[in-house]
């Protein structure tokens, strides 16, 4: 079993709504481990870098300037399947059509207003991950409840 990290960011709007400890609430409760986190308002070059995939959509502007339009909150997340497990919590991109019981799903309304990013695959983590973390700034910490969230297997002949 190896942990893998992503990363995930609270939007300006998740911020100015005070959705943050319930984000990171269901985050911790999930039992994911947070390697790094911080509150800063993103310039619009990286927000640039960080959306390249979307430059050439007609709502790149849009985006852009509205995740630079306030602090966001950016964190690394580590656990098992951490950048499959977080998009199933995130829910879809649009928050109509995420279930409740998901992040979207229950907090959010609109289709640019939906609260959260998070890592669409592990390459985007790595990417997202380094553009916004140095390495002294994610920490190796181990969680007091580790060996419950992660059993250790027995070996058969034991
Ligand atoms: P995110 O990157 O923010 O985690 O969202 P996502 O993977 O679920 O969705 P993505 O396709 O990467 O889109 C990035 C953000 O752009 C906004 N969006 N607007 N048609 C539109 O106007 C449109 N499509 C996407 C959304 O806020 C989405 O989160
Ligand atoms: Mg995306």
């Amino acid at each position: 079993m190896t942990l893998e990290r992503t990363f995930l960011m609270i939007k300006p709007d998740g911020v100015s709504r005070g959705l943050v400890g319930e984000i990171v609430q269901r985050i911790e409760q999930k039992g994911y481990r947070i390697a790094a986190m911080k509150m800063m308002t993103i310039g619009p070059d990286m927000a640039r870098d960080h959306y390249a995939e979307h430059r050439t959509k007609p709502f790149f502007g849009d985006l852009v300037s509205f995740i630079t339009s306030g602090p966001v909150v950016a964190m690394v997340i580590e656990g098992e399947r951490a950048v499959d497990g977080i998009r199933a919590m995130m829910g879809r991109t649009e928050p109509k059509d995420s279930p409740p019981g998901t992040i979207r799903g229950d907090l959010a309304v609109n289709l640019s207003r939906n609260v959260v990013h998070g890592s669409d695959s592990q390459e985007s983590a790595k990417r997202e991950i380094s553009l916004f973390f140095h390495e002294g700034e994610q920490n190796d910490n181990t969680r007091a409840d580790h060996a419950w969230l992660y059993p250790i297997q027995k070996k058969k002949d034991r």
